[in-house]
C-alpha cells in the first residue's frame, strides 16, 4: 500500500488545511513599524496599520483567524496592569481597525496581565509575588469586556487562574455579549518554550528570574490536564487548549478523546525558534518539518493549530492545490 503515491493518498488518515492555522500576531504602537523578533526569524511586531496591510494578505491565503499579543509601550505598565482594560488600549485599536478593514477574519484576543504589568506576571501580585486569584479574576473581566465591546470574535483567557471562565461568561452574559466566544488555555503548562513569545511582547525584561509556576500547570502532570479540561468547559468554555504543542501530544490525545471539545494546540515560539534555528544552519528543512510538525499535532486530535508557521504553510498549502 505505501509503494506508489495513490494508495498511499487513499488511506491518509489526516490531512492539514488551512482551515486549521491560527496566526498569532504582535502588535505595538506607532506606524509603519515592523520590527524583527531576533529569536523568530520572519515574524515581527507591527503598528496597526501594518497589521491592517498584513490582515488582507491573510485573509487572500484563507487564514481563518489570528491571535492578537500586545507589546505595549513600557510606560503604560504598572503594579496592576489595568491598561489592559482601556478601551482605547493597542489591542482594543487593532480590533477595531481589523474589523472594519477585514470584518471575515475571527480575531482571537489573549486575556491576561502579563504584557501590562510591571513584574511580568499574567496577574496581581501580593508583597511576596505571589499572583493573587481571585483580584486577578475580577480584572481579567474586566479586560475580556473590553475585548469584546472593541468587536473581539473570541477571548482567550491565557492566565490559569480559577473560576475565571465562569467570571468571564457571566460578565459577557450581562453585558449581552452573547456571541462572543471563550477559548480557555486549560492545559497551560509552566513550560521553558515561551522565551522567545516573552521577549517579543516585552514581558521577559519584567519577569527577569521569576517564574509562573504558581499558576500554570506542572509539566510532570497528565491527568491534571483533564482536570483542567473537564472545570473550564463546565464553567462555560466553547473550545479548550492544551500548550505548548509538540512535546505535549499525549495530553492532546487525552483531552480530545476525553472530551471531544472543540481542542486548540499553541505551537509555541520556543517550539517555532527551535526550529527555525535549525533551519537557518541548513540542518533541517524549512517547508518539510513545518508541513510535518503540524500534521502531527492534528493526527494527536488537535481541531486548529496556533502556529508561527501559520502564513508559511497557507503559501505552501496554497501552491501545492
Ligand atoms: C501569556 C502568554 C504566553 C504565551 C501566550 N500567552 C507566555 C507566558 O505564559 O509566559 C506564550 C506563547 C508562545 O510562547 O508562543 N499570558
Amino acid at each position: 500500500m505505501r509503494r506508489d503515491p495513490f494508495s498511499r493518498r487513499l488511506m491518509r488518515e489526516t490531512r492539514l488545511t488551512t482551515d486549521d492555522l491560527i496566526y498569532p500576531v504582535f502588535i505595538v504602537e506607532g506606524e509603519g513599524e515592523r520590527q524583527e523578533i531576533p529569536s523568530m526569524p520572519d515574524i515581527y511586531r507591527l503598528s496597526i496599520d501594518e497589521l491592517v496591510e498584513e490582515a488582507k494578505e491573510l485573509v487572500e491565503l484563507g487564514i481563518p483567524a489570528i491571535a492578537l499579543f500586545p507589546s505595549p509601550n513600557p510606560d503604560t505598565k504598572s503594579l496592576d496592569g489595568q491598561e489592559a482594560w482601556n478601551p482605547e488600549g493597542l489591542v482594543q485599536r487593532a480590533v477595531r481597525a481589523l474589523k472594519a478593514a477585514q470584518p471575515e477574519l475571527g480575531l482571537i484576543t489573549d486575556v491576561a496581565l502579563d504584557p501590562y504589568t510591571t513584574h511580568g506576571q499574567d496577574g496581581i501580585i501580593d508583597d511576596d509575588g505571589y499572583v493573587l486569584n481571585d483580584e486577578t479574576v475580577a480584572a481579567l473581566v474586566q479586560q475580556a469586556l473590553s475585548h469584546a465591546e472593541a468587536g473581539a470574535d473570541v477571548v482567550a483567557p491565557s492566565d490559569m487562574m480559577d473560576g475565571r471562565i465562569a467570571a468571564i461568561r457571566e460578565a459577557l452574559e450581562e453585558e449581552r455579549h452573547i456571541h462572543t466566544r471563550i477559548l480557555a488555555y486549560s492545559a497551560k503548562y509552566a513550560s521553558s518554550y515561551y522565551g522567545p513569545f516573552r521577549d517579543a511582547v516585552g514581558s521577559s525584561g519584567s519577569l527577569g528570574k521569576a517564574d509562573k509556576n504558581t499558576y500554570q500547570m506542572d509539566v510532570a502532570n497528565s491527568d491534571e490536564a483533564l482536570h483542567e479540561v473537564g472545570i473550564d468547559l463546565d464553567e462555560g468554555a466553547d473550545m479548550i487548549m492544551v500548550k505548548p504543542g509538540m512535546p505535549y501530544l499525549d495530553i492532546v490525545r487525552r483531552v480530545k478523546d476525553e472530551f471531544g471539545a472543540p481542542t486548540m494546540v499553541y505551537q509555541v515560539s520556543g517550539e517555532y525558534a527551535m526550529h527555525m534555528a535549525a533551519v537557518k544552519n541548513g540542518w533541517l528543512d524549512e517547508n518539510a518539518v513545518a508541513m510535518e510538525s503540524l500534521l502531527c499535532i492534528k493526527r494527536a486530535g488537535a481541531d486548529a493549530i496556533l502556529t508561527y508557521f501559520a502564513k508559511k504553510v497557507a503559501r505552501l498549502l496554497q501552491q501545492s492545490t
